[in-house]
């Protein structure tokens, strides 16, 4: 009995510090540009079913669509080898927002939460939602080379 005493006023600085932790860890790591591999989660959910899992556009829906969904790995051989990321940002950003017709669908919730600042070709950032940033990042590392 005697010993369990002491303990007590312990509890709640233990449960702060192990909480603490990880929730500093992840603000620092928060405010970074996301990894390709965060995007490839997203891409897994929300684009492998037009666009294939390869990003060639071959995916389960496409030979059923009548405007066939884009081959995603040719987007820098299409733009002189330089990857537009401000035009696949704002072609992405158009589905989100439903101002693109209507053949891909919407991701609104890809345009919530914190945003990162993501550098611009003309070396200016702007302030871009973390899964839309996730999801540029992945698309820029499945760019077929030469
Ligand atoms: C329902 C099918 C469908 C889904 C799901 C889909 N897309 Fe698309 N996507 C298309 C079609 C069709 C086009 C080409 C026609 C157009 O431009 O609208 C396209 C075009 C694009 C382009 C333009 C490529 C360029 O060269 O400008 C990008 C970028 C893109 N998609 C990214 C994505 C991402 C990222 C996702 C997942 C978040 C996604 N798409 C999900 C059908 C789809």
């Amino acid at each position: 009995m005697a010993q369990t005493l002491p303990l007590k006023p312990r509890l709640p600085l233990l449960v702060v510090s192990v909480c603490a932790l990880p929730v500093l860890a992840g603000c620092a790591l928060w405010s970074f540009m996301p990894s390709p591999a965060e995007g490839q989660r997203l891409y897994a959910q929300n684009c492998v079913q037009c666009h294939g899992s390869t990003g060639q556009g071959d995916g389960e829906l496409a030979q059923d669509m009548m405007r066939k969904p884009a081959n995603l790995t040719q987007i820098s051989a299409q733009n002189g080898g330089d990857f537009p990321r401000t035009r696949v940002l704002s072609a992405i950003d158009g589905y989100a927002k439903g101002t693109r017709g209507g053949a891909m669908p919407e991701f609104g919730a890809f345009l919530d939460g914190p945003t990162v600042p993501v550098t611009l070709e003309d070396g200016s950032q702007t302030p871009v939602p973390r899964p839309l940033a996730a999801l540029l990042r992945y698309l820029e590392s499945i760019q077929a080379q030469g």
